[in-house]
């Protein structure tokens, strides 16, 4: 949620902080600038709306600056037009900065600011630090003296005395006029890395706009604050403490962030999924044996399995693996499980008895809400395990152990290949911790031996595409949509509806299928598509039953059933299948027609699917 990128090396600023910008985009889209250093002057650039809008004012002779910072918005405090567009200067102009995070302590320091004279030309909270910083920069200059040299001391100093007042979060890359050879990078609850090049840095709020530059990154902690200069590089706490930082390889490639020839991510996302799931299957599941390895909490598993309760929270996408996480810890490994939302969790003052495990699932690794229910379980005693994607995120580094997804960047908005992942996951940690608990080995062996068919049979799923565009495009003006399901496809509903909102703004409700006719069922008419998720399980008799409550009300239905299911033809104004497996298996399976029949309404409907409205991939804000 807002994409920070800053540069300080030998090259053209300009070009390498509009390519980062564009490359955190799915950050925040509302609007976007960038400061450049040159001449012993800044030249700012910002408007509202897209990188391509900033491009488009940008002066050509800015190629000589080598030094500048740049910023994509997703608006908290303000509405998103140029003045409220970052970078925001200091009321003496000399300091600048851009800022990703909220500072909740800004009105008051903005009052307390304007009574020590300082002019304000926004609305956000970043001008606040920006001021701040300002201030406590003249007056350690007037301590010194006017004619004192304008030293990097007095800029660091400034931003340090200015942190201590600032309540909130921030990620910030700052620049001071009269330094002009130091750039300074901060950040508490909000990510930062240093991109380490040869004589040249780059600081970003994510690896995807260093990759380009360099592969060798540092990752900032919280409460951590980094130097560059021409010299090199230096980090120290804001309270002044030196800190020696490791050099971490980047791990994600730049062909992985690249579209490869597809239109959108959202739709390469969803193509890779049989390969991605390969990735986080192999090596990992030892069918022979009906075991699971998972090198990052393998020491974990006896803990694990000794448990006598498990909490996991998670927001949007990730919230519902977990749901789907839920019924495979209770009914393979028999350990009674708890899914929270990530931003409820700690305001309800939650009981974690000794021995309970937390799971944190994200996608990014950097939701504040998960995060902050992360540091609360941890506060709480409990042990803190992370099932993340993004590898060095902050929760990743911030749980005991954790499992990596493994799938690669995801860039779309709309969460598709993590959400597969994320439950192949939890179907892992599921079967091995019941083995080590009750579940017989002939039984984890079928598990495994189908878990390992699931990328397979995703892959069979994608040669339906054009059947389900032309289903997108049949019901393209209904603009209340139905998902529902039973069981283990209950979250699979309320993930089809989710992707259908997020993208398509066409409204849409998941829901348990018998609890339909607890009320929604008052909205069925055929001008309502309901899509049942209605394959060969357990629960298969009860919701054909509630598929002819629909129809004998002259619902119009959309059914997700098992390929060969010649019986529920009847019943299906459009039929999609997929291939069979175990039921808690189908999740992965039941998922990907619902993805891709979201993908296709939006674009059907002309919408920018990799930057729907409003949206921002990584919530980094509460
Ligand atoms: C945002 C994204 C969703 C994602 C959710 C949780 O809302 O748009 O796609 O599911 O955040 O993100 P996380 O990175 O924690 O999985």
């Amino acid at each position: 949620m807002c994409g920070i990128v800053a540069y300080f090396g030998k090259k053209p600023a300009q070009p390498i902080l509009i390519e980062g910008l564009k490359r955190l985009e799915y950050r925040g889209y509302d609007s976007a600038g960038i400061a450049l250093l040159k001449n012993g002057r800044f030249d700012i650039y910002k408007t509202p709306g897209r990188i391509s809008n900033l491009e488009d004012i940008l002066p050509p002779e800015d190629l000589q600056a080598t030094v500048g910072i740049g910023h994509t918005r997703w608006a908290t405090h303000g509405e998103p037009n140029t003045v409220n567009a970052h970078p925001h200067l200091d009321d003496t102009g000399k300091i600048v900065l851009v800022h990703n995070g909220i500072i909740e302590n800004y009105a008051s320091l903005k009052k307390w600011l304007i009574k020590e004279g300082c002019q304000f030309r926004s609305q956000t909270d970043t001008e606040v630090v920006a001021n701040l910083i300002g201030y406590f920069y003249e007056k350690n200059c007037a301590r010194d003296g006017q004619n004192a040299p304008k030293d990097r001391n007095r800029f660091e100093w400034a931003v340090q005395e200015a942190l201590t007042e600032v309540h909130g979060t921030y990620g910030l890359a700052i620049m001071c006029l009269d330094c002009p050879n130091v750039m300074i990078g901060v950040k508490k609850g909000s990510p930062l890395i240093l991109g380490v090049g040869e004589n040249e840095y780059v600081i970003a709020s994510d690896a995807a706009a260093i990759i380009e530059h360099t592969s060798q990154a540092v990752y900032l902690s919280d409460n951590e604050m980094v130097f560059v200069t021409e010299g090199g590089f230096e980090t120290k706490t804001v309270t002044n403490i030196e800190v020696r930082k490791e050099l971490s390889e980047i791990e994600i490639s730049l062909d992985q962030i690249e579209l490869e020839g597809f239109d959108h991510y959202m739709q390469k996302e969803i193509a890779e999924q049989p390969q991605v799931l390969e990735t986080c299957l192999n090596g990992r599941v030892d069918v022979k044996n009906g075991r699971v390895i998972l090198g990052g909490i393998q020491n974990q598993f006896r803990i694990l399995a000794r448990t006598k309760r498990v909490i996991m929270a998670a927001c949007g996408t990730a919230w519902h693996a977990g749901l789907v996480g839920e019924f495979l810890f209770e009914q393979l490994a028999r350990i009674p499980t708890e899914v929270e939302y990530a931003s409820e969790f700690r305001y309800r003052n939650p009981i974690l008895e000794e021995g309970t495990i937390f799971i944190a699932i994200s996608q990014s690794g950097e939701t504040a809400d998960t995060l902050a229910a992360v540091e609360q379980a941890k506060e709480r005693g409990a042990t803190v395990l992370g099932i993340v994607n993004v590898v060095g995120s902050t929760i990743a580094r911030t749980t005991d152990a954790g499992v990596y997804l493994r799938v690669g960047p995801e860039i779309g908005v709309a969460s598709t290949k993590a959400f597969t992942a994320q439950v192949a996951v939890l179907a892992m940690l599921a079967i091995e911790l019941g083995r080590r608990r009750h579940l017989g080995a002939d039984a984890a062996q079928y598990l495994l031996r189908e878990l390992m068919q699931i990328p397979q049979k995703v892959r069979r799923i994608m040669a339906q595409s054009d059947h389900i565009r032309r289903i997108a495009q049949a019901n393209i003006d209904r603009e209340n949509w139905l998902f529902l399901g039973r069981g283990l496809n209950y979250p699979v509903a309320l993930e089809g509806a989710l992707k259908l909102k997020e993208i398509s703004y066409i409204h849409a409700e998941g829901l348990p299928a018998a609890e339909m006719k607890h009320g929604p069922i008052a909205l069925i008419t055929d001008r309502m598509p309901a899509v049942f998720i209605a394959t060969k399980c357990s629960h298969y008799e009860k919701i054909i039953g509630n598929i002819e409550e629909v129809r004998a009300r002259g619902g119009k239905t959309i059914i997700i059933a098992t390929e060969g299911d010649d019986h529920i033809r009847q019943y299906a104004d459009h039929l999609i299948t997929v291939p069979d497996t175990v039921e808690q298996l189908q999740p992965m399976l039941t998922v990907v027609p619902l993805q891709m029949l979201a993908y296709h309404a939006a674009v059907v409907r002309g919408h920018d699917v990799d930057k729907p409205r409003n949206l921002a991939k990584s919530v980094t804000v509460e």
